[in-house]
């Protein structure tokens, strides 16, 4: 199932709830929140405090991309504030299958990350451990990058791998995805688009109706 995460991050966030209510409307299933700690990325975004007003106003699926160094001593914290769905980076912890068992523990979705210069197959023995994998197509920590093409190719392979394995895990691209890229990401195999200035900007409604259609094309 194809699902819409719109970002936040490039939001006018003294209107974050008119903008979440329009991506709603336009047909926005996820919410996805970027969370930087100025450390693994080097911008800071926001913490616990904007993802538990964003839980208390809105039943989106609230999608959390956790930017950050060692996310394990945050992960409870995280879950309390909403988090449906927490991503941590692989080259954020050192050990990734004990990261997942605590996200499953508090009983929420677990995903997978990988930057642009980490190699498709760094994923591949967690595959059927997580619920998503998140393939980041810009150097994570701003918004508003354009797409790095190198990173295409992992999109198929990964999608690849999960249909050879009889898999249901998503796969969710990130980073430069427009209303005149997305089919690339999909006709490789996405399942979980986020965009974020794409989104947000302008007619926030229409934008997000906009990839819904185009999203509903793709669809499996
Ligand atoms: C980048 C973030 C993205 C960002 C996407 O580090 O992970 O989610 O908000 O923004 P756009 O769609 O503008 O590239
Ligand atoms: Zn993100």
């Amino acid at each position: 199932m194809n699902h819409f995460s719109p970002s936040i991050l490039s939001a006018d966030f003294m209107q974050l709830q008119t903008t979440i209510d329009a991506l709603k409307k336009g047909g926005a299933d996820y919410l996805h929140i970027d969370v930087m700690d100025g450390v693994f990325v080097p911008s800071i975004s926001f913490g616990m405090p904007v993802l538990s007003c964003v839980r208390h106003n809105t039943d989106l699926f609230l999608d959390v991309h956790l930017m950050i160094d060692n996310p394990q001593r945050y992960i409870e914290e995280f879950v309390k504030c909403g988090a449906d769905l927490i991503t941590f980076h692989y080259e954020a912890v050192e050990d990734v299958t004990a990261t997942i068992e605590q996200i499953r523990k508090q009983g929420v979705k677990a995903g997978l990350s990988i930057c642009p210069e980490t190699p498709a197959k760094a994923v591949l023995p967690y595959l059927s451990q997580v619920d998503m994998i998140l393939v980041m197509t810009v150097h994570p920590g701003f918004g508003g990058q354009t797409c790095i093409p190198e990173c295409m190719d992992k999109i198929s392979e990964i999608r690849q791998w999960i249909d050879e394995k009889h898999l249901t895990t998503d796969l969710e691209v990130d980073g430069g995805i427009k209303l005149d890229n997305v089919d690339q990401f999909l006709t490789r195999g996405a399942n979980v688009i986020v965009a974020g200035s794409a989104a947000v900007k302008g007619n926030v409604e229409e934008n997000a109706r906009r990839f819904c259609e185009m999203m509903k094309q793709y669809s499996k």
